[in-house]
């Protein structure tokens, strides 16, 4: 796909390029081909978005200041991919669920790519009908729309990409060394600073549309979290003590995302599953996991390259384990039990309860 800039964009990119250095109205001018005194109305107009951009009429103009504003310019302006944002960037100042319009775009046909983004959600929602804290002016809240060629069945895949796209996106951005805990929590430390909630619309036994939702902390303050949740919550300002724009860590997760997307089309799914197992937090270790209502407890020995979890009790038998709600205990003893391979996994039947250690908290919220 042909990506096309528009003339207030390519303004930006002139901007940002040289933020902090003059460059002359009439370089502006050349570049892209607009009078100056266009030039001059495109500036005020940035302006009054809150950008702080120093003229003078000798020297040109000086950007200062760019406002961390989850708008389209300001997106695009660090956005590298092909297809993710570019059918649709849909940018809102409020909205009750990114998830809930992107599901109404998708069933209305809109195309693979499209992207949601909010700077508040009334009513953002996490797994298992879970609440997802969503103030303006401090989070990303994005959804987008996919129409992978995949079976239903091979649909958890994508939330363990997501999952390794935004802890790429943490990295590259903030030099944040995320880990992931099966299957969908970002974690820095134990504190959770992302959730993916995928969502997956079938026709028969095929995808018709699959939404993935990110909730990402980014420039909240730990006195901005319900006391409740804030020894479970971190952001990207708390990690690294600074803030840090959106709109370039958002295009950043987009950027990766893509990346992996294609990888996963064109290669498998081995190498995602390679590199999410580099970053996951919880093999080897023991844990409970929580499956609608019923609470297996053993050694979390693997996640197979369906995205299933393989659990073995202290009986050595395994079970997998499609999607639960994972709490890591913190052993009363070196674990012994060795990773295996999942060769030996049969599916989860029933309730086992083992001994283990205390609970260490989980981050959900
Ligand atoms: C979880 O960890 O429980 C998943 C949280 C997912 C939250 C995001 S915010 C953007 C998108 N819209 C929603 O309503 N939820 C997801």
């Amino acid at each position: 796909m042909q990506v096309t800039m528009t003339t207030r964009e390519n303004l930006m990119a002139i901007l940002m390029a040289n933020q902090g250095h003059w460059v002359s109205g009439e370089q502006v001018s050349n570049r892209l081909n607009i009078s100056r005194a266009a030039v001059w109305k495109h500036m005020q107009r940035l302006q009054d978005e809150g950008y702080v951009i120093v003229a003078t009429p000798k020297k040109g103009y000086k950007l200062q200041h760019v406002p961390d504003r989850l708008q389209g310019p300001e997106i695009n302006a660090h956005l590298q991919t092909q297809t993710l944002g570019r059918p649709q960037l849909v940018c809102l100042a409020q909205t009750d669920s990114t998830n809930l319009r992107a599901k109404a775009l998708a069933a209305q046909g809109a195309a693979e790519g499209t992207v949601v983004v909010a700077d508040s959600q009334s009513h953002g929602r996490g797994r298992r009908g879970r609440i997802w804290l969503s103030p303006p002016g401090t989070g990303i809240y994005t959804s987008m729309i996919l129409r992978p060629a995949i079976t239903p069945a091979e649909a958890p895949r994508i939330t363990l990409l997501t999952a390794v796209a935004a802890a790429r996106a943490l990295q590259h951005t903030s030099g944040i060394r995320a880990r992931i805990k099966w299957p969908n929590d970002i974690l820095i430390d134990a504190k959770k600073i992302a959730g993916i909630l995928t969502e997956i619309s079938t026709e028969m036994d095929a995808i018709d549309y699959i939404v993935v939702g990110l909730g990402l902390n980014v420039n909240t303050a730990a006195a901005q979290f319900d006391p409740e949740i804030r020894r479970l919550a971190t952001s990207v300002r708390i990690e690294t003590g600074h803030t840090c724009r959106r709109a370039e860590l958002l295009a950043a997760y987009l950027n990766e995302f893509e990346v992996l997307y294609d990888c996963f089309q064109t290669k498998g799914f081995a190498p995602i599953m390679d590199q999410w197992r580099a970053m996951s937090d919880i093999i080897g270790r023991q844990v409970t996991v929580d499956v609608l209502g019923t609470r297996y407890r053993g050694t979390a020995v693997a996640v197979d390259d369906d995205g299933v979890l393989i659990l073995e009790d202290e009986a050595g038998q395994t079970r997998r384990i499609f999607s639960g709600d994972v709490t890591r205990l913190r052993p009363k003893k070196p674990l012994t039990t060795a990773v295996k391979a999942c060769s030996r996994s049969r599916p989860c039947r029933d309730k086992v309860t083992l001994a283990g250690g205390p609970e260490e908290p989980t981050a959900s919220r």
